[in-house]
């Protein structure tokens, strides 16, 4: 299939464009670069520099889907510039579905977030659990979730949305670098790699076993395959959303020292305050994807994420 991936420079994006091309589709990548690298952008891709709210021209060119990365993605970023959050992320999504229907391009699968779900009621998280954003992130990936359904009832679009839990690990040299870093295991590594002294721990009262919070990790790689999945499972007039993870969680604490184990480096932790906007606990129900599009996990475990993840530091794309 000839597929157009929005941020297909950026972590998760670069890895799905380059399983793609693995599976011999052609492959064009729109990013505008504002937090992707240009040597992500997987080789055999074409790359266009552009924002979203460009894509009617390369979209012009003929193709069959649309994968759709491109996004502000900072929880904390997003409370304190909301307009970015929704201009960017739900504007930008509507002139990309707007430019793919003048185009008749009606396929898209989707990077949704947990961020949606805000704090849960109950663990593990169900698609048809309520949707309460606690963010401006999350809220804003919701609306674009909520348009998805309207356009495929409407002009027959074929969506599917991914939900995505907390995403690790590395492939093939693409591994999570952002300028401004806040998640947990890229920030730990940076200890381990001499970048930062310590690393802290938002928050130790939470109602956990250990008082930190506790994630649903899912190697990027299988995330990746979901994607293929998802391509796949397109079918016009229908919007189907998904969670991803892997159904356990590990604490902040057990991360830390999970990443001690791969990396042999005492990693030094502080005690902060707790963060703006954190659930004591995420973990993701997948039984859908597995049940309906026999999505599975290779590389469940925490550790070969990590090791993943620190390989791919120490031998960058
Ligand atoms: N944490 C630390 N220290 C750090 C960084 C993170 O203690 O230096 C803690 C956080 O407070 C949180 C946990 O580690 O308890 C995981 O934090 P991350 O930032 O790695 O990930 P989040 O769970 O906050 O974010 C993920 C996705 C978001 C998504 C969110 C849903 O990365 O895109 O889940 O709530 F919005």
């Amino acid at each position: 299939m000839r597929l157009l991936v929005t941020g297909g420079a950026g972590y998760i994006g670069s890895v799905v464009a380059a399983r793609l091309l693995e599976r011999g589709h052609e492959v064009t990548v729109l990013d505008d670069l504002s937090t992707g690298h240009a040597d992500a952008v997987p080789p055999g891709a074409s790359f266009v520099q552009a924002s979203i709210t460009e894509a009617a021209g390369v979209l012009s060119e003929g193709f069959d889907a649309v994968l759709h990365f491109a996004a502000k993605s900072l929880v904390g970023e997003s409370v304190e510039r909301p307009g970015l959050y929704w201009s960017h992320n739900l504007g930008g999504t509507l002139a990309l579905l707007d430019a793919m229907r003048q185009a008749g391009v009606d396929r898209i699968v989707f990077s949704s977030t947990a961020a949606t779900y805000g704090e849960p009621e109950r663990t593990p998280i169900l698609e048809t659990d309520p949707t309460r954003p606690g963010n401006p992130y999350g809220a804003s990936k919701l609306a674009v979730d909520t348009a998805l359904t309207a356009f495929a009832g409407l002009y027959g679009l074929g969506a599917v949305s991914l939900r995505y839990f907390n995403v690790a690990g590395a492939y093939g040299g693409f591994r999570e670098r952002h300028t401004v870093e806040t998640h947990l295991i890229p920030n730990v590594l940076k200890v381990a790699l001499g970048e930062r002294e310590s690393v802290s721990v938002f928050g130790t009262d939470y109602p956990t076993p250990d008082g930190t919070c506790v994630r649903d990790y899912v190697h990027v790689t299988d995330l990746a395959d979901a994607h293929l999945l998802a391509l796949d499972a397109c079918a016009p007039g229908e919007h189907r959303i998904y969670n991803l993870g892997s159904g356990s969680g590990f604490s902040v604490k057990e991360v830390v020292e999970v990443c001690r184990e791969v990396t042999g480096h005492p990693i030094p932790v502080t005690t902060a305050p707790r963060r703006p906007g954190d659930p004591a606990v995420l973990v993701a129900s997948s039984e859908k994807i597995q049940r309906e599009l026999g999505w599975t996990q290779a590389h469940g475990s925490l550790r070969d994420m990590v090791a993943d993840a620190w390989a791919a530091c120490a031998k960058p794309a």
